[in-house]
C-alpha cells in the first residue's frame, strides 16, 4: 500500500509514519520542516521537502498515485490563527482542498485528516462531548479544521472518497515541540529537566483531555480499514486541570521549582473532554496509556534526548 503522510517531520505525523512502515506500507513524507525536524525523518520513506501551499503538490499526488494520503501537516498554532486568519486558512483550508481535489483526480481511496476536536466543538455544552454535540469553533483554526470535514464530507458523498476525519483532543508524548506556544506536558517537562520556571497561565484550572501518542498512532493504524468512514472524536474521556500537570511532572522529574501563576491567555477555552465510543464501536479503540503512566514516558524521551 503506497501512503503520503503529509506533516509526517513532525510530532504526530513522524511516530504514525514509523508505525506505518514497520507495518510494511511504502511510504511518502511531504513536509517543509517549518515546525518539524529532520530529526523525526523515518530513513526507510521517502522524504520530499515541500510546502503543501506550492500547486506541485498536485503533480506529486497524481503521478505517484497514493492509495492513502494521510494528512497532518498544518498550521498547528490556535493563536497565530487569531492573529492571521488569512494565513491559516490559507494552508489550512486552501493547500487542503488541493490535496483533496488531486485525490480525486487520481484515485486515492481515502484521506485520513488530522482534526481537532478541542476546538471543533467550541466552549462545551457538555462533557465529554461526543461527535453530536454543537460545532461552534471559536478560533479560525477550529473553524478551518471544521471545514476540512465538510469538504471531506462532499468528496466522500459526490465523489465516493472515503475519509476519517480523527478529531483529536490534546495529544502529548515524546518528539513534541517544547518551545511552542501549545502543548504544555512538552513545554513544562521540558523547562523543569534544564531548571527553569515554568509558568501556569492563570489560576491552572483549565482542564483538557490529554491522549497519549500511541494511542493517537493506533487511531490512525485502524483508520485505513476500509469500513471505517466519518469523523471520530480521539481522546480518553477525561479531563486534567494545569496545577495537576505542575505537580505530576514536578514529582517524576524531582524538581523543587514552586508553583508561579503568570496572567490568564484571553480566549482560553476553559474545559474539554471527549467521548471515544464512536470510534470504539467501529474500531474496537480504546486508549491505553494513562495520564500518570504517559507523563512518565513523556519525562523519560525527554532525559534521554536533551536536544530535544
Ligand atoms: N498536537 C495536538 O494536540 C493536536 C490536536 C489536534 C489536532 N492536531 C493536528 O495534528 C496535526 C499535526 O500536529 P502536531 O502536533 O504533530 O504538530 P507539528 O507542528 O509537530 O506537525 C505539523 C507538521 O506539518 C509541517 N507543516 C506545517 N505547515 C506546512 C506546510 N505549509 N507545508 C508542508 N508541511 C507543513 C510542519 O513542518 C510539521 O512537521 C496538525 O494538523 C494539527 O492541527 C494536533
Amino acid at each position: 500500500m503506497k501512503i503520503l503522510v503529509t506533516g509526517g517531520a513532525g510530532f504526530i505525523g513522524s511516530h504514525i509514519v514509523d508505525a506505518y512502515i514497520n507495518l510494511g506500507y511504502d511510504v511518502t513524507i511531504v513536509d517543509n520542516l517549518s515546525t518539524g525536524s529532520q530529526k523525526n525523518l523515518n530513513s526507510k520513506a521517502r522524504f520530499i521537502k515541500m510546502d503543501i501551499n506550492d500547486s506541485i503538490i498536485e503533480e506529486l499526488i497524481c503521478d505517484e498515485k497514493f492509495d492513502i494520503i494521510n494528512h497532518h501537516a498544518a498550521q498547528i498554532d490556535v493563536r497565530i490563527s487569531v492573529e492571521n486568519p488569512f494565513f491559516d486558512a490559507q494552508t489550512n483550508i486552501l493547500a487542503s482542498l488541493r490535496i483533496y481535489e488531486s485525490a480525486k483526480k487520481s484515485n486515492v481511496k481515502k484521506i485520513i485528516f488530522a482534526s481537532s476536536g478541542g476546538t471543533v466543538y467550541g466552549e462545551q455544552i457538555y462533557f465529554p462531548a461526543d461527535e453530536n454535540h454543537p460545532l461552534l469553533p471559536c478560533s479560525p483554526y477550529g473553524i478551518s479544521k471544521l471545514a476540512n470535514e465538510k469538504y471531506l464530507f462532499y468528496y466522500k458523498t459526490i465523489h465516493n472518497l472515503d475519509y476519517v476525519a480523527l478529531r483529536y483532543s490534546n495529544v502529548y508524548g515524546p518528539r513534541q515541540n517544547p518551545y511552542g506556544e501549545a502543548g504544555v506536558v512538552a513545554i513544562f517537562t521540558k523547562k523543569f529537566l534544564i531548571g527553569e520556571q515554568p509558568i501556569i497561565n492563570g489560576d491552572g484550572f483549565n482542564t483538557r483531555d490529554y491522549v497519549y501518542i500511541s494511542d493517537v498512532v493506533r487511531a490512525n493504524v485502524l483508520a485505513l480499514k476500509e469500513n471505517v468512514n466519518g469523523s471520530f472524536n480521539i481522546g480518553t474521556g477525561k479531563e486534567h486541570d494545569v496545577n495537576y500537570i505542575f505537580q505530576k511532572l514536578k514529582e517524576i522529574t524531582g524538581s523543587n521549582l514552586p508553583k508561579i501563576h503568570g496572567p490568564a491567555k484571553p480566549g482560553e477555552q476553559r474545559r474539554n473532554s471527549l467521548s471515544y465510543e464512536k470510534f470504539y464501536l467501529a474500531t474496537g479503540w480504546k486508549p491505553e496509556i494513562d495520564f500518570d503512566e504517559g507523563l512518565k514516558k513523556t519525562v523519560e524521551f525527554f532525559k534521554n534526548n536533551p536536544d530535544f
